[in-house]
């Protein structure tokens, strides 16, 4: 990629982007979640959902290694617009498709933040009645949250500086990045 330095950092602007997860930490950490997920849902048919943008590298890695009968859904939520700070709000671009009364969910985002993303997110869902709903993140922020979401499997806990890559974007871009990386002061 043009923004890679010699260093196998990011450079964007004067800005630096250091490694902070390589692909073969994150690809050890989504089978261990994924494990505890197969043990957990064995016996069910649960529908893993996806929030998108984000997560979709996450989500498609993890649903390659549960190994469970499951069904796949997403939704779509924008928060950020398209700077590094959050713009407090959320918005609704895509509904799920599935009838999820009575059903066994199963949660998939990139990074909870704040937690205003997933405190919407549990409030729409409990209105249809779920069997349970399960909240798996890949990243969390423990410094930055401010709204009470529990999340019941974290990839990795991070310290509060914006990262990109492994689908985490800045301004739409660096999504496609096998790895993780963080804004370096
Ligand atoms: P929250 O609603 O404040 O918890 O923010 C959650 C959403 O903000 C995530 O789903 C991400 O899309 C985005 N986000 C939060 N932190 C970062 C970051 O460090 N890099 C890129 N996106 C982030
Ligand atoms: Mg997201």
């Amino acid at each position: 990629m043009e923004t890679m330095n010699g260093k196998g950092e990011i450079v964007i602007g004067n800005e630096v982007f250091k490694i902070l997860l390589t692909e073969e930490q994150i690809q050890k950490r989504v089978q261990e979640i994924a494990d505890e997920l197969t043990e957990q849902y064995k016996t069910k048919l649960p529908i893993l959902i996806g929030i998108l943008n984000g997560s979709f590298m996450f989500f498609s890695d993890l649903v390659k290694k549960v190994d469970i009968n499951c069904e796949i859904d997403f939704f779509k939520l924008s928060s950020y617009g398209d700077s590094k700070i959050s713009s407090g709000q959320v918005k609704m671009l895509k509904e799920l498709n599935a009838d999820i009364t009575d059903r066994h969910l199963i949660l998939v985002e990139d990074i909870v933040d704040s937690g205003l993303s997933m405190k919407y997110i549990r409030e729409l869902l409990s209105k249809y009645n779920p069997a349970s709903v399960c909240v798996v993140s890949l990243l969390y922020k423990p410094d930055c949250i401010k709204y009470d979401v529990k999340i019941d499997y974290i990839g990795f806990e991070i310290d509060d500086k914006f990262v990109i890559g492994y689908g985490l974007d800045y301004a739409q871009k660096y999504r496609n990045l096998k790895s993780i990386y963080v804004l370096s002061e």
